[in-house]
């Protein structure tokens, strides 16, 4: 290999490198660039509605563990307690879009829980219960990429 041939991969490598490490930078920027719309809530509103939060993923979890036993008492009766979580009754500091939009999905999963207790009640299958069980959770997840909970302190 000739001198000039070394130079040009040298420099190809090295612009390979750069590029890499712009990509990387505009990656890290849109993670550290949070871009989900703020819901404004009073501070105990927003612990409550964590504390919810935390049932839910609760809640899922013991469903999912009665379903491989198939003890779809356990599924109704975890199910029906998930329907009792009422975010959607959340006062909003300003009833913005966003908030607006918050509370009619929060309103969803809550009807979709009712229905699952429903369905295990009737003697609906564990298959069919799981395929409710994804499309709630993509509620789930769909409100999490769009929406931060925010305080306004000083608030009553
Ligand atoms: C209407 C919107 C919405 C829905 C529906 C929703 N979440 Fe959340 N969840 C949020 C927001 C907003 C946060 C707080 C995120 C933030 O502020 O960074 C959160 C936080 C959480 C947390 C963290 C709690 C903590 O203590 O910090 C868990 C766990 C969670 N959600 C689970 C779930 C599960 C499971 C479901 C579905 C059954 C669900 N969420 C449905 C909006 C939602």
């Amino acid at each position: 290999m000739n001198g000039m041939m070394k130079r040009l991969i040298v420099g190809m490598v090295f612009c390979g490198v750069l590029a890499g490490s712009a990509a990387l930078a505009q990656d890290d920027q849109a993670v550290l660039q949070d871009r989900r719309a703020p819901v404004v809530l009073r501070p105990f509103e927003k612990t409550r509605i964590l504390n919810d939060m935390r049932e839910y993923l609760k809640g899922l979890q013991d469903i999912l563990s009665a379903l491989t036993r198939e003890d779809m008492v356990a599924v109704e009766v975890r199910a029906r307690a998930l329907g009792t979580i009422n975010i959607y009754e959340t006062s909003l500091m300003f009833p913005t879009v966003s908030g607006v939009k918050f509370r009619e999905l929060s309103a969803l999963v809550h009807e979709e829980f009712d229905a699952i207790a429903d369905d295990a009640r009737k003697g609906k299958g564990s298959k069919v219960i799981l395929a409710q069980l994804a499309l709630t959770m993509k509620r789930c997840t769909s409100c999490h990429e769009s929406f931060r909970l925010t305080e306004m302190a000083h608030s009553r």
